[in-house]
């Protein structure tokens, strides 16, 4: 074979990525291709060390400034002429140092600390959601506890949660076509962050979002547009992610009854377990793209000035070459660090927040229900076509084992 066996960024690949990251991997793990919006020229990097480097090298930007002419005229700009267009994965220091210092600033020990009752609490009435119906979703109950965390969090109900997960999926579409569409949704996340400041402007609270908005390092701090773009990286950066990391590793757990057992059964694996589910399907496939500031060789390939190059987390993650049997789940691995929160500079800000969301709701729901399992065959679960993150559309459930179908 010398194409992967899956078009990249098609359909079958949104259905199932690894067989066509294994082969990238061994084949080409520079690959060049065509990305599907645009039609642009474009690379991937699958293997680990240069994923990592990718990450981590400053010959490298986030910021579409430094794009190919083909990325620019394409309109792949993420977010172009909103305020999507600024947001924090796309600045470059000494912006991005700027503008993450301050929003650190507001991730203090005390309100991470405190974010864990709320959490508990929001599980618990998931939970108990869950069980009242007979064939359960549990998209629903995986998207619950971001919306409703990222709310209080934010200090906003989330009411137009739904809305923004529609918008996310509209905004990160692949399909030729939607350009328009996708800008529109970005301008509607943009819009959500500008109510919610405009709300904490006019009666501040002890949330994050009145946090930002008084933030200061010195005599500096986020001026409007950085704060809507802050707002709504964190609405965007929030919500699909930890809602698929929580049902992707449900998942991965139904179809592994040893793993499911052994995470039942010891409380101690816990952390190993979250750092694998992060390692094995972490939600996030690959990363925002990365452009070469000048002419170079990169992991055995020349990239022009402005080329456009993918880190691809999910295939970085099982390269056998870090880990033994990588496409194994093995929840009590405590082997090397994973990239499932990303690395370098613009490595994950919610990263506390995503570990906790996650250590509280996947061990409760497999304990909650003990003999939950699939009520549809794994092979018939679809993925939504967005790039970044790996999307599961339904996944229902029977709560009890119920052997009747
Ligand atoms: C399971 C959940 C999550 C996963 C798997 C995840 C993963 C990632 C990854 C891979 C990156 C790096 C992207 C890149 O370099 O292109 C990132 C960045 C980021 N994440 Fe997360 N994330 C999660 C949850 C969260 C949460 C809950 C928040 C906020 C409350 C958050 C906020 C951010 C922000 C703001 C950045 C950009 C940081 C920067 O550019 O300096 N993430 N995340």
């Amino acid at each position: 074979m010398t194409t992967p066996p899956t078009t990249l960024f098609g359909y079958d690949y949104y259905q199932n990525p690894y067989p066509t990251f294994n082969w990238l991997r061994e084949n080409s793990p520079m690959h060049e291709f065509r990305f599907p919006v645009g039609d642009i020229p474009m690379w991937i990097a699958t293997r680990f060390d240069d994923v990592h480097q990718l990450m981590g090298d400053a010959r490298f930007s986030t910021s579409p400034a430094w794009a190919s002419k083909e990325f620019t005229e394409a309109g792949m700009k993420v977010g172009e002429g909103t305020a999507v267009e600024q947001i924090i994965t796309m600045l470059d220091p000494p912006d991005h140092t700027r503008v993450r210092r301050l929003a650190m600033s507001t991730f203090t020990p005390r309100r991470i600390a405190e974010w864990e009752e709320p959490t508990v609490r929001i599980v618990e009435e998931a939970l108990d959601d869950l069980a009242k119906q007979d064939e359960p979703d549990v998209m629903d109950f995986a998207g619950a506890i971001p919306a409703q965390l990222m709310g209080r969090i934010l200090g906003f109900p989330l009411d137009r949660y739904n809305e923004m997960l529609h918008a996310m999926e509209r905004a990160f579409h692949t399909d030729p076509g939607h350009e328009d569409d996708s800008r529109r949704a970005f301008e509607e996340i943009a819009e959500y962050g500008r109510d919610l400041i405009r709300e904490k402007r006019r009666s501040p609270g002890d949330d994050l979002t009145s946090a930002l908005v008084q933030a200061r390092d010195g005599g500096d701090r986020l001026d409007e547009d950085e704060l809507v773009a802050m707002l709504a990286v964190l609405i965007m950066a929030g919500l699909d992610t930890t809602r698929n990391l929580i049902a992707t590793s449900v998942l991965s757990l139904l179809e592994r009854p040893d793993q499911r057992e052994l995470l039942v059964e010891r409380p101690d694996l816990e952390s190993s377990a979250i750092e694998e589910f992060l390692r094995f399907n972490g939600g996030v496939a690959v990363a925002f793209f990365r452009f070469a500031k000048e002419d170079m060789d990169f992991a055995g390939v020349s990239l022009p000035a402005g080329a456009p190059v993918i880190a691809a987390i999910a295939a970085a993650n099982r390269d056998p070459r870090r880990w033994p049997d990588a496409d194994r789940l093995d929840i009590t691995r405590t082997g090397p660090r994973h990239v499932g929160l990303g690395h370098g500079l613009h490595n994950c800000l919610g990263a506390a927040l995503a570990r906790l969301e996650a250590t509280v709701a996947i061990p409760a729901l497999v304990r909650r229900f003990p003999h939950m399992r699939l009520a549809m065959p794994s092979t018939e679960i679809r993925y939504d076509e967005m790039w970044l993150v790996r999307s599961i559309q339904k996944l229902p459930v029977l709560l009890h084992g119920d052997t009747s179908r």
